[in-house]
């Protein structure tokens, strides 16, 4: 099964005035009904992390985990969630953010991390960057190190990779 040749940019749906007038918003769903696109998506954004040694995967709920736990898997690493307040049932760092359509706080197990771990901070989608910069300082209080961020969509004109540097951003389809 060579996916190779899929137009994945064919397999998001444009939704206007969602959730908001104004807002164009990127349905992935037709994507992750499609097992030869969502295969293939899934590949595409592990090629370019094979060699960075990546020991864990983080990722914010909910839309996040559906790409980053298949990449866990694909690349050999732990999979740790990043959750909304009082969801996870340890320990916790916090972060408070502001985002697109308000502000947040999420949180992450205090031991979900080893100090010099190396990981990796997957999202469906780079809107401003508030959501994985807040998972990059929460990565950074339990000691690890973020080797970069990874996204299926990037949306170019609201700046996100700048927010995100100077970590690294890869994104499979720029809008
Ligand atoms: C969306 C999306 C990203 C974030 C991108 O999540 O899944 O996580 O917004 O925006 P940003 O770059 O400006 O932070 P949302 O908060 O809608 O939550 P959901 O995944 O639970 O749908
Ligand atoms: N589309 C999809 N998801 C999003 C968007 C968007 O424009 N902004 C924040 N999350």
């Amino acid at each position: 099964t060579d996916g190779s040749a899929l137009d994945l940019k064919s397999f998001i749906r444009d939704i206007p005035d969602f959730p908001k007038p104004g807002i164009l918003f990127r349905d992935i769903t037709p994507l992750l009904a499609s097992p030869p696109a969502f295969k293939e998506s899934i590949r595409r954004l592990c090629e370019p992390f094979a060699d960075s040694k990546v020991d864990a995967i983080v990722a914010a709920e909910a839309r996040g985990f559906i790409f980053a736990a298949p990449m866990a898997v694909q690349l050999g690493a732990a999979f740790v969630p990043v959750r909304k307040p009082g969801k996870l049932p340890f320990d916790t760092h916090s972060f408070h953010y502001e985002l697109e359509y308000g502000s947040d706080t999420l949180e992450i197990h205090v031991d979900g991390l080893k100090s010099g771990q190396r990981v990796l901070v997957v999202d469906d989608l780079l809107a401003t960057g508030g959501t994985v910069g807040a998972c990059c300082r929460l990565i950074e209080r339990t000691g690890a190190t973020v080797v970069g961020c990874a996204f299926a969509i990037e949306l170019v004109a609201l700046g996100g990779v700048k927010t995100l540097a100077p970590y690294s951003s890869f994104s499979l389809l720029k809008y």
